[in-house]
């Protein structure tokens, strides 16, 4: 009986989560899909090695950036944003696991984030959000703030570095000075 109670709930919060994943994709436009490990190196190698003020990742999933970048940067606060419930859960409970002083999740539409302190902002996005996020960059960064973007760009912005990826999709990295 207990152990029937055990496996009806463990049932139960797998199609919860997987019936929240398909939301949060579909209100996004975007689902949680990681940055593979290749395009993730080269995104890290293609940023300076310091840099001033905060870190934002806008999206950051299942942490796949946010951790290495806390490591990258020890020394700044690492934002990462993230509206869908399970991914952000999954991090929370990934930084309780293993702490990263400087790193911390938040569970919010980044959309609605005062972005001034910001010295790079990382993002996996789509291109209707790059359209969104240039008005609202253009309104609101320090000139001078650093922005990395894995596979899509900045409509109307010319990048000061652009890195090809020799994979699959040849994936592009584009790096902004704002
Ligand atoms: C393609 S994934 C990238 C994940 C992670 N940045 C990476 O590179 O591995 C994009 C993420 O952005 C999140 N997202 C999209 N729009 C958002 C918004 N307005 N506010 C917060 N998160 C958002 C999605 O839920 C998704 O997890």
């Amino acid at each position: 009986m207990f152990s029937s109670i055990i496996v009806a709930l463990f049932f139960f919060i797998l199609i919860a989560s997987a019936a929240s994943i398909i939301y949060w994709t579909i209100r996004n436009g975007i689902s949680p899909m990681p940055t593979s490990a290749r395009v993730a190196t080269k995104l890290l190698n293609s940023i300076p090695e310091s840099i001033e003020g905060s870190i934002y990742e806008l999206g950051s999933g299942w942490g796949t950036l946010a951790f290495p970048l806390a490591k990258k940067y020890p020394s700044n606060p690492i934002k990462a944003y993230e509206n869908s419930p399970i991914p952000y859960l999954l991090c929370r409970l990934h930084l309780i696991l293993f702490p990263q002083p400087n790193l911390s999740f938040h569970c919010s539409n980044f959309f609605d984030l005062q972005l001034n302190d910001a010295g790079l902002i990382v993002c996996y996005l789509y291109p209707g959000a790059m359209q969104k996020l240039k008005v609202k960059l253009e309104k609101s960064l320090n000139p001078g703030t650093l922005l990395v973007s894995n596979t899509f760009s900045i409509p109307g912005l010319k990048p000061i570095n652009t890195v090809e990826i020799d994979d699959w999709y040849h994936s592009k990295i584009f790096v902004y000075k704002m």
